[in-house]
């Protein structure tokens, strides 16, 4: 009788476990939101914007009507569960007087004596707690459990960029280059091709710049070179074998790529440098003379702690760089490692007039004998490159030197143009 009063509590307790498991679990996109707003009301990236365009109010409000929202569903729930959990319990408790009553009853029967009846309620009691507490522990793992599907789901998730079975090793020095072949590329989900009939070889030890309006594909190829993704259509190759025959870790390894959108990391500045090559953050030489290739050591002169002084806002002793100061570090990334390809995607768009040319001269030099690709909008650089391969909405519109494109009066000979006219 007492395993029996038990039973309906708990097994409304599993009920309203699986409840608060799937409200959690269809609200996940509103606590991400919720996050979000959060963040991005109080962090200081956003902060100048949010006090420019006066946000704090708009922030403050989508926050209240999500979080109401969500605070009144979780109060439905609390109230419902709260109220059969009473009644269900309180079913339990009632079986237990029951069977108490009974026994006094007979006991003024006569049918038990004063110790049988002592003995009894004492055994009674220690049962119930302890029947109650293992079926309560058992409902807690059991709400607990349901969690754990998420973790073992969420381990089930293959990458899709997977390693061949048996890698080639990364070719050092590259001999030919690379070459795609009709390359096609869609965004996982997206229905328009970001990159389409790619054909073209990056010969090794040259400098090849991408020039080519916003959305164009320029980073898409890029992301295409480093494996981040793999094509749709045609295939790279990289000195005649696919690129997905190479050991990914390796074919990373050898690949130097600064983003348009670098990460700042606020970690000192030493590490803001080392993270190009992370296994070498004691190498302090080698730090330094990154750095001072990419003139990110008279930035870093300027800080007070020097190479250990925390950059960004987000700690206290932090120190926050301008935009093109930032950006040297992040340049100087890509000297840490000895890359066979360097790939700098808009890297020198914040720095000014000298730097940019400055860090153009040294990467010249320095990528000597190495494969590099430029992607900029400014021509000034541009035309530093050995040859040039101009996109067009994601397809090739013109390949070539400066002089030939110039002579060939299309797309890039327009741009330029555009551009130079500027100057006048
Ligand atoms: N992660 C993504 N998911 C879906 N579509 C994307 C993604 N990244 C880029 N795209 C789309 O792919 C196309 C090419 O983008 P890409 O970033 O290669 O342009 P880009 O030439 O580098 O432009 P920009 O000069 O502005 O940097 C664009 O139309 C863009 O909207
Ligand atoms: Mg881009």
């Amino acid at each position: 009788m007492l395993a029996l009063a038990l039973v309906p509590a708990f097994i409304g307790e599993a009920h309203f476990n699986a409840q608060s498991y799937s409200l959690n679990y269809q609200w996940t996109p509103e606590r991400r939101e919720l996050d979000y707003v959060r963040q991005t009301g109080a962090s200081v990236e956003t902060a100048k914007e949010v006090k420019i365009f006066g946000l704090n109010a708009f922030l403050i409000e989508r926050y209240r009507t999500l979080s109401e929202r969500f605070y009144a569903a979780n109060r439905a729930l609390a109230i419902r569960r709260a109220g059969w959990g009473g009644l269900l319990t309180a079913l339990g408790t009632l079986g237990y007087y029951v069977a108490y009553a009974f026994i006094a009853w007979r006991t003024v029967r006569g049918d038990f004596s004063i110790g049988d009846l002592t003995f009894l309620a004492g055994s009674f009691r220690r049962l119930r707690n302890l029947l109650e507490n293992l079926l309560m522990g058992f409902s807690q793992v059991a709400g607990q459990a349901l969690y754990l599907d998420d973790l073992f789901s969420f381990f089930e998730i293959r990458p899709e960029i997977v390693p061949p079975p048996n890698p080639r090793p990364f070719p050092v020095p590259i001999r030919q280059g690379f070459v795609f072949e009709d390359v096609g590329f869609r965004y996982p989900g997206a229905e328009r091709w970001a990159v389409r009939h790619l054909d073209f070889t990056l010969h090794a030890g040259e400098v090849l710049a991408l020039v080519g309006e916003n959305g164009a594909g320029k980073t898409t190829l890029v992301k295409l070179l480093a494996r981040l993704y793999d094509p749709d259509e045609g295939r790279i190759l990289l000195d005649g074998c696919d690129l997905r025959e190479y050991d990914i870790e390796q074919l990373r390894a050898h690949i130097g790529v600064i983003f348009q959108d670098f990460v700042r990391y606020h970690l000192s500045a030493a590490e803001n440098i080392a993270v190009g090559q992370i296994d070498a953050r004691e190498d302090r030489g080698r730090i330094v003379e990154a750095a001072r290739r990419a003139l990110a050591d008279e930035v870093i002169a300027r800080c007070p702690g020097g190479y250990d002084q925390v950059l960004g806002k987000r700690f206290k002793t932090g120190v926050d760089l301008s935009g093109g100061e930032w950006q040297k570090i992040a340049i100087a990334r890509a000297y840490m490692r000895d890359a066979e390809l360097l790939i700098l995607d808009e890297p020198t768009a914040a720095l000014d007039a000298r730097a940019e040319f400055e860090v153009f001269q040294r990467f010249k030099e320095l990528s000597a004998g190495k494969t590099a690709v430029l992607i900029s909008h400014r021509f000034s650089t541009v035309r530093m490159a050995d040859r040039i391969l101009v996109l067009e909405a994601g397809q090739i519109e013109e390949v070539g030197t400066h002089e030939e494109l110039l002579a060939a009066g299309r797309r890039y000979a327009e741009l330029f143009e555009l551009q130079a006219a500027g100057y006048r």
